[in-house]
């Protein structure tokens, strides 16, 4: 099979021009946990928009700021911490916020009034620069994306661009912005990009396990109120033959019953870093006392909400490529220009999937109703669950209305997984929150799939086809080869 795929190439990405920050010896990089950013602690403090004049964003301010340690009060819970939730959130961070589901909560949050950081080292951007990747929308900078929404709005997105791994870079901006929630979507969150060879599998577990167990760390240290909210993956549970619990079963063994974290069957190096996440929040809000949630996401799609709409220089990035695009995203434009829907193997998949609207409102509640001190609560975050084969239908309908004949093949599967199996998972949780579920209309569908015939001039179909199998992944690094 071929690949597109490369960790030996060289960019000269000017910061001046391009709306990217400028790599070090990006050149030479022979893995991805060698990234670092060409700027100098001074510069993490303070940085400037390129444009025809340049203008200040955002100054960040890495001065230490005492934080005042709140007493714990009681009433307590048995693990001794307070059951008593904070006041209501004003200050919200949020990590990975140049990302798909982290730039459309980061707005949201914003015309909610809250006030918003977006921490970001932009590692996302440099993976499509580095596999020739490129989001079905055009993309603005983060710097142009913040200032388009400070002149529609009137309203300020802090920004802290660097690596949550470098514990000194986070802790300052911690310190700094003194949030009241972490939001915390900054991840690698591709399973084939985890299975491309050793070292994406190890730069996706050191990246999103170092970056979370940083963030733990940050918290109990300089904000040990704040609320951590965390997206975990419906990936994390696998597909087991009863019902998904959210998060915890109750088992009754050999005459004895205990409730216990729901059993973790992940499928790729990706999942399963999102299961060490899990456990190590478990661990430190026993420990520690961290309130925080673990949000386990389903499938996203869509692109709009009402705050990306609002200019295409805040649209959302759109992936449709067999690496970071998801199922039905992928179906939408593989139909928008007469690529047969790829089904892997017998179809029978079935996920749990929910609308980019819902993302966001799902975080919201979460917010708005933190967990208490020492509590680790799990909301499995998804509306609908469809397999892959129920999807490719719904696609071929809507496309029958736009007189597009949308056709599907069955093709190898590339991860290792069962195309036939039991799923029912529960999502009760953000239900009782309040959440009003965006369901998967045909009008949904339709407005979807117009927004991929819109854009189908960019699309680049060499990129359709899945390029990296879960059983041929080696320990060599995969170089770019021609299709
Ligand atoms: N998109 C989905 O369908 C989906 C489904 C389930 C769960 N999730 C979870 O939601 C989260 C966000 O997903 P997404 O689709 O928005 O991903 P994305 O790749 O679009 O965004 C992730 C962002 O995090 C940033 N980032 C990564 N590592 C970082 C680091 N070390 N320091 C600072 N920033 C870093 C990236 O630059 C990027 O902007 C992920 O944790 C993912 O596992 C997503």
């Amino acid at each position: 099979m071929a690949h597109l795929l490369s960790v030996s190439c060289s960019l000269n990405v000017s910061p001046v021009s391009k709306p990217y920050p400028k790599w070090c010896n990006l050149g030479s990089m022979v893995s991805p946990t060698s990234l670092s950013f060409c700027i100098d602690k001074s510069n993490v403090k303070r940085f400037f928009l390129h444009g025809k004049k340049s203008q200040r964003v955002q100054i960040v301010n890495a001065a230490t700021i005492p934080f005042s340690q709140e007493a714990i009060t009681n009433p307590t819970a048995s693990n001794g911490y307070s059951t008593e939730t904070s006041p209501k959130p004003k200050r919200v961070m949020v990590i990975g916020g140049d990302g798909y589901c982290g730039w459309a909560t980061a707005l949201h949050l914003s015309n909610k009034n809250y006030e918003v950081a977006i921490v970001d080292n932009l590692v996302r951007r440099l993976f499509d620069h580095q596999l020739g990747l490129e989001s079905l929308t055009p993309i603005s900078s983060i710097q142009n994306r913040v200032r388009r929404w400070k002149s529609l709005t009137g309203k300020d997105i802090k920004l802290y661009i660097g690596d949550i791994c470098d514990f000194e870079f986070l802790a300052e901006s911690v310190k700094s912005f003194e949030p009241d929630a972490v939001v915390h979507f900054g991840e690698q969150r591709s399973a084939p990009y985890s299975m491309i060879d050793r070292s994406r599998a190890v730069f996706t577990q050191q990246n999103n396990v170092i970056g979370t167990l940083n963030v733990l760390f940050a918290i109990k240290e300089y904000r040990e109120e704040c609320h951590l909210v965390k997206l975990g993956t419906m990936g994390e549970y696998g597909t087991p033959n009863i019902d998904i619990e959210e998060g915890f079963i109750t088992i009754t063994h050999n005459g004895r019953t205990d409730t216990l974290p729901y059993p973790k069957q992940a499928s790729s190096f990706y999942h399963l870093s999102k299961v060490h996440d899990s456990n190590n929040i478990a661990f430190t809000c026993k420990a520690w006392g961290i309130r925080a949630t673990d949000l386990n996401q389903g499938v996203v799609y869509g692109v709009r909400t009402d705050e990306t709409e609002m200019h295409e220089e805040l649209y959302n990035r759109f992936d449709y490529d067999g690496i970071f695009g998801t199922a039905l995203n992928r179906f939408c434009v593989q139909a928008a220009v007469g690529h047969p829907l790829t089904v892997y193997g017998k179809g029978g998949q079935t996920r749990g999937y929910l609308d980019i609207r819902d993302t966001v409102q799902c975080v919201e509640l979460a917010i708005r109703n933190p967990a208490k001190r020492g509590e680790f609560r799990v909301f499995n975050q998804f509306t609908e669950q469809f397999s892959v084969n129920e999807l490719a239908s719904l696609v071929t309908k809507a496309g029958e209305k736009l007189g597009i004949d949308v056709q599907k093949i069955s093709i190898p599967n590339p991860r290792v997984e069962a195309e036939e199996h039991y799923y029912n998972a529960k999502h009760t949780k953000l239900i009782e929150l309040g959440l009003q579920p965006h369901l998967l209309s045909d009008s949904l569908l339709d407005s979807l799939l117009n927004f991929a015939v819109q854009f189908k001039d960019r699309v680049d179909t060499k990129q359709i086809m899945p390029s990296v199998s879960w059983k041929k992944i080696s320990a060599k690094p995969k170089t770019l080869t021609t299709q």
